[in-house]
């Protein structure tokens, strides 16, 4: 199979590690890529918001699949235009995507699905939670316990921005991800992601700053019922508007007293989740992407590896407000040495020196056979990673290590 993979963050370089190990993968090709997806895949200098050279790099390349990774392109119809072409996509058209790029649609299609969401609020009053209704990278969400979050919120997000306010659910997040053909859904490990900048959960939402999977208490039988509650009434909705979604639907949880109720979905495989699931699933997870891909998913298994894995980002001093262009980082091959896998994301190559380009840059991955030893491996490798213009949270997947359950009491369901 020649594959075509667009994006260039870590959660592609993970992707490409995974799909290179795949038996029927005969070529790899990314768009645009980075110097760590270069390792495995022919990257071609295309962007993942240029369509048009995207579907000229497809045609010229006559690939048998592409997988799109962010959202971007799927929102503004990549996918659509590709199938126009004849070309197997792995990733929803635009219509199936307002399902991520659209709060107020998601919220319309979760009601006729009878999914649990937050319930709407009519006023922005604390506590609540305030989201612009639109494409914002994790970035347009504001959790208001007191009246200054809210006022701080309407003035970080401004006038002009539609926004929803919704009731502020309290619990345990965990992100579950379907590979979906438009009518099967196949759930993959559940993950649990490090949205805030800072320690101890605290500063601004990023777009992740770690990641573990699997999440204690989220068995196989627990995962089931999820995505029977979740994922297959939301595919069934979509499919009878004629929107059906092929691709992968990450459901965004809040494991409560009261059950689980969805935050989001995501049109795409999460980041840094990717990271640490790709590791740990066992099978060819390119065939299940290319069979949902082409309707076929039915059947199809994807089991795992009985491992853990968890992630940790390495991002610039100043993200999330600002990226860092220019440094130069060492310890890589060290990293790897130590057992560790790095994906990298906002990186670049000035002749042969690998610097950093963007907010997140590297994720350090530790893969072994608990939380805990992940754990250490992944900040085993850290301590290898020699970049002064990189920052990272210490406290990632600190409390599923050491043994505290990762659901709240009542959530606690176990199978
Ligand atoms: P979203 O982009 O909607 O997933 O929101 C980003 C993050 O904000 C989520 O991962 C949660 O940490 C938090 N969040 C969003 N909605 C709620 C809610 N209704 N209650 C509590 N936290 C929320
Ligand atoms: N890790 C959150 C996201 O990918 O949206």
């Amino acid at each position: 199979m020649r594959v075509l993979l667009v994006g260039s963050g870590g959660r592609e370089h993970a992707l490409a590690w995974k799909l290179a190990q795949s038996p029927s993968l005969g070529e790899l090709h990314a768009a645009p890529g980075n110097p760590g997806i270069a390792r495995h895949a022919r990257c071609h200098p295309i962007r993942a918001e240029d369509a048009e050279g995207i579907l000229d790099l497809g045609r010229a390349l006559d690939v048998d699949l592409v997988v799109v990774g962010p959202e971007a392109p799927l929102v503004a119809g990549l996918a659509d235009a590709l199938r126009g072409l004849g070309v197997p996509v792995f990733g929803p058209g635009r219509r199936a995507a307002a399902i991520e790029g659209s709060k107020s649609f998601a919220k319309e299609v979760m009601e006729a699905a009878g999914v649990r969401t937050a319930a709407p609020l009519p006023e922005a009053r604390a506590p609540c939670v305030v989201k612009a209704d639109g494409l914002a990278a994790g970035k347009g969400v504001f959790v208001c316990r007191s009246q200054t979050d809210v006022d701080a919120a309407l003035l970080a997000l401004g006038p002009d921005t539609e926004i929803l306010v919704e009731e502020l659910l309290e619990g345990t997040e965990v992100s579950v991800f379907a590979v979906c053909d438009g009518r099967t859904a196949l759930p993959l490990v559940p993950a649990q992601d490090f949205k805030r900048a800072f320690d101890g959960d605290e500063g601004p939402n990023t777009g992740g700053m770690g990641s573990f999977a699997p999440v204690s208490g989220i068995g196989e039988a627990v995962l089931e019922e999820l995505v029977s509650e979740i994922h297959r009434p939301v595919l069934a909705e979509l499919e009878a508007r004629g929107m059906p979604f092929v691709g992968l639907l990450y459901a965004g949880l809040m494991v409560t007293d009261d059950g689980p109720f969805v935050l989001e979905f995501n049109c795409r495989f999460g980041d840094p989740e990717t990271q640490s699931v790709v590791p740990v699933v066992e099978g060819d997870l390119l065939e299940a992407l290319a069979a949902a891909a082409s309707g076929e998913l039915a059947g199809l298994g994807l089991g795992t590896a009985g491992r853990a894995a968890v992630t940790v980002v390495l991002a610039a001093s100043g993200y999330p407000a600002e990226g860092d262009r220019g440094s130069p980082i060492r310890g890589v091959d060290e990293c790897e040495v130590s057992g560790a896998l790095v994906f990298q994301a906002g990186t670049a190559l000035r002749g042969e020196r690998l610097v950093t380009n963007g907010g997140r840059v590297l994720a350090v991955t530790g893969v072994a056979e608990s939380v805990g030893a992940a754990r250490a491996a992944a900040y085993a490798g850290v301590e290898r990673i020699e970049c002064a213009a990189l920052r990272f949270r210490s406290d990632i997947a600190l409390d599923a290590a050491e043994g505290t359950p990762a659901l709240g009491s009542g959530g606690a369901r176990t199978d």
